[in-house]
C-alpha cells in the first residue's frame, strides 16, 4: 500500500472490555489526583465505556462523559450515565465544569492537541481543574518499532508517519497547557510496565488496528504473528506473560 493515510480505529465495547479492561482499572491514581467532590460538575473527556465515569459519579459529582466512538457511548449510556458522542477537538461547553478529567484518551487525539486543550479550557469555570493521564513520550516504543518493521517489510511505505498516537514529553505538553492559559500544578512522566491480560496478539488486534488495516485483510493475521515473534524476547517473560512498555504522562493544571 502506497498511501500514508492511516485507517481509523474502530471501537467495539465488548472487544475493549476483553483485551483492555486494565485501562480503567489502572486509572486509580489519576482518579485520586482528580479527588472529585460531591456536588461538583465534571466532564470525563474520552470516557469510553464509562467505567471511570461511574466512579466519579459514585463520589457524588454530576458527570458528563464524551467520546468520539458511538459504540463506547452506547455502553456508557447503558450504565445510566449522561454520555454523549463528541470528538475531543470539538468540545462546545462554556464555563460549566469544575473539572475536566481524562484517562488514556488524549493520546488518540493526535491531529489537533491544541484544539483539545482550548476546548477543555473553555469548558471550565474560572479556577476549574484539568486532571488527566495519557501515554507519554516513549510509550509502547518497542511495540511501535516492531509494528513499523513488520509493515515496512511488507511494503507499507511511511508506516512510522501513520502511528495514530500522540505521546508528548513533559516540556511539550506543559508548553501547550500554558499557551492555552492554564497554570500547571503538576506534570510527570511515569514508566508503568503494564501486564497484558490476554496476550500481545490481543493487544495488537485491538490497539494496532489502524496500522495493520493498512495491509490487505488476508495478510493481517500473519503480520500480527510476525510482530509478536519480534517482541517475544523483550516483552514476554519465561512463563509466557506479556508486559506492555507503557509510559504515562500525568498532570494537573488549573484555569486561573
Ligand atoms: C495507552 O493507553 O497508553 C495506549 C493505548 C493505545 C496504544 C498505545 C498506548
Amino acid at each position: 500500500m502506497e498511501s500514508s493515510e492511516t485507517p481509523k480505529q474502530e471501537w467495539k465495547a465488548d472487544n475493549y472490555a476483553r483485551h483492555a479492561h486494565f485501562v480503567p482499572a489502572l486509572g486509580a491514581p489519576v482518579l485520586e489526583l482528580l479527588a472529585p467532590r460531591p456536588g461538583e460538575r465534571i466532564l470525563d473527556l474520552g470516557c469510553g465505556d464509562g467505567v471511570l465515569t461511574e466512579k466519579i459519579a459514585a463520589a457524588g459529582a454530576t458527570v458528563v462523559g464524551v467520546d468520539a466512538a458511538p459504540e463506547m457511548i452506547a455502553a456508557a449510556q447503558a450504565r445510566g450515565l449522561d454520555a454523549r458522542v463528541c470528538a475531543g477537538e470539538k468540545l462546545a461547553f462554556a464555563s460549566e465544569f469544575d473539572a475536566v478529567f481524562s484517562n488514556a484518551a488524549l493520546h488518540w487525539m493526535k491531529s489537533a492537541p491544541d484544539a483539545v486543550i482550548a476546548g477543555v479550557k473553555r469548558a471550565l469555570k474560572p479556577g476549574g481543574r484539568f486532571v488527566a493521564e495519557m501515554g507519554g513520550h516513549g510509550c509502547v516504543a518497542a511495540i511501535i518499532v516492531s509494528i513499523v518493521a513488520t509493515l515496512e517489510r511488507r511494503g507499507v511505505t511511511g508506516a512510522a508517519a501513520g502511528i495514530p498516537w500522540y505521546f508528548p514529553t513533559v516540556n511539550d505538553y506543559r508548553a501547550r497547557l500554558e499557551a492555552a492559559g492554564f497554570r500547571v500544578d503538576y506534570i510527570e512522566l511515569i514508566p508503568r510496565p503494564t501486564p497484558l491480560p490476554t496476550n500481545m496478539a490481543g493487544w495488537l488486534e485491538l490497539f494496532g488496528q489502524p496500522l495493520f488495516n493498512r495491509l490487505p485483510p488476508s495478510e493481517r493475521q500473519d503480520a500480527i504473528a510476525e510482530t509478536v515473534e519480534r517482541l517475544k524476547p523483550v516483552l514476554c517473560d519465561e512463563t509466557g506473560r506479556w508486559t506492555g512498555d507503557y509510559i504515562r504522562l500525568r498532570f494537573k493544571a488549573h484555569a486561573p
